[in-house]
């Protein structure tokens, strides 16, 4: 069977779906490797290095496109983005990438057209079974700790609490919103550099792991936040009245902090908007808001999608988007880890073919096109 690795072409996208690491295990498993020229060079890995791991490299996207399975990070693109991706890939392929399916209908309906069998990662239902092959986790674990080093990069003091001759320094005050993947790496990371760490989250169940790593939990309302939690493990969106007491619970923590990191999502929904305008005037000159949630619409209001920006009052808000794509060689490795754990599952022991058990909860979660149609039960009709 023949595996396509296509280079990314979207905008500050650094990472490569396969890794030396990954290539040599597929041959092993008896499949061949065609790897797009370039694809690794966001993350400091040559052709050679995938050629000496087993791959062949291929000239261009179409060449590597042509392929039984095609790997991708980001869903492909249409030809009014640039590159015709869908057209390259050939009907009754495999394609498996972050599709952003559930938003992006009009490109599931096109890989459908196209004869792909598509396998959106993102849905990878969250049991512990399938814990390995999670980007979102992954993903979101660079994330949070590549968040507090850019604002702890950003903050023009130091982080730890210092004794000198000449004077002590405070520790600074990190305050974490969301205690998901990223933000628990955000609490960790910010307290091994020595800061004073509050979080907050909806799901009363992320009290103990944030007291665990040591942050300080604000509590809003804990009958509310007993219920906030669905049985797939993410957020419920909260009432008007829980959203009231958390702005007033968060107000003057928000003001006392020197950097906030937020990171709340609620999957298929825009972010919910946590820090208001009027709050971030509260902050003091150079404190640093670093806003994970930017993709999805910004937990803070004034964050700007992939770009710092300064607020009258001094305080920088970092939006960057693709914050795991800002460690590409570590975020690389993960994710190549993640895809070739779910191949592996798909793989006939010997053949290196592809043999799929529809049955399995895993494939059934994530497959979204099939035999030209959306089959996605989250995306019917
Ligand atoms: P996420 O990225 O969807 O959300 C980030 C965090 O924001 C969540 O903790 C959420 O509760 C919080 N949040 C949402 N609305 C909020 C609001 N209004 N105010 C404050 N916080 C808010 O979630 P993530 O990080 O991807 O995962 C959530 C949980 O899923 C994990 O903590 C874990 O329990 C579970 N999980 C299970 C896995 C498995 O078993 N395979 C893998 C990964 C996560």
């Amino acid at each position: 069977m023949q595996i396509g690795v296509l280079k990314e072409r979207r905008a500050g996208e650094t990472r490569v779906a396969a890794t030396p690491d990954t290539v040599k295990k597929l041959v092993a498993a008896g499949c061949k490797i065609t790897v797009e020229s370039g694809a690794g060079a966001g993350s400091q890995i040559s052709d050679a290095l995938f050629q000496e791991a087993g791959a062949s490299i291929a000239p261009n996207a179409a060449a590597a496109a042509a392929s039984d399975v095609v790997l991708k990070i980001q869903r492909p693109m249409t030809a009014a983005e640039g590159t015709d991706e869908i057209g390259y890939l050939k009907s009754g392929s495999v394609l498996m990438a972050h599709l952003s399916a559930l938003t992006d209908k009009p490109l599931m309906q096109a890989l459908a057209s196209q004869g792909v069998m598509s396998f959106a990662l993102e849905l990878m239902p969250r049991i512990s079974r399938a814990q390995s092959m999670d980007i979102l986790s992954s993903q979101s674990n660079l994330a949070g700790y590549k968040a507090v080093v850019d604002a702890a990069a950003t903050f023009g003091r130091a982080m730890p609490m210092m004794m000198t001759a000449a004077g002590t320094i405070a520790p600074a005050r990190v305050l974490v919103f969301g205690a998901g993947v990223a933000g628990l790496q955000a609490i960790a990371t910010a307290k091994r550099m020595g800061a004073v760490v509050y979080a907050t989250d909806v799901r009363y169940a992320t009290k103990e792991q944030v007291e665990s790593l040591g942050g300080k939990f604000i509590v809003v309302d804990e009958e509310k936040m007993k219920a906030a939690q669905t049985a797939g493990g993410y957020a419920k969106e909260m009432d008007d009245d829980f959203k009231k007491k958390q702005a007033d619970a968060v107000r003057a923590e928000v003001a006392k902090s020197d950097i906030v990191i937020t990171t709340a999502l609620i999957p298929g929904r825009p972010a919910p908007r946590l820090v208001a305008g009027d709050v971030v005037a509260l902050m003091k000159a150079g404190s640093v808001i670093v806003d994970l949630a930017a993709e999805a619409g910004g937990n803070v209001e004034g964050t700007v999608k992939d770009q710092a920006v300064m607020t009258a009052n001094g305080v920088t808000i970092l939006g960057y988007t693709n914050m795991s794509a800002r460690l590409g060689r570590d975020s690389s490795s993960l994710f190549a880890r993640n895809i070739f754990n779910f191949l592996t599952l798909m793989l006939e022991k010997g053949t290196g073919n592809l043999k799929i058990n529809w049955e399995d909860e895993l494939v059934k979660g994530t497959l979204v096109t099939k035999d030209g149609r959306i089959v996605h039960p989250s995306l019917a009709g």
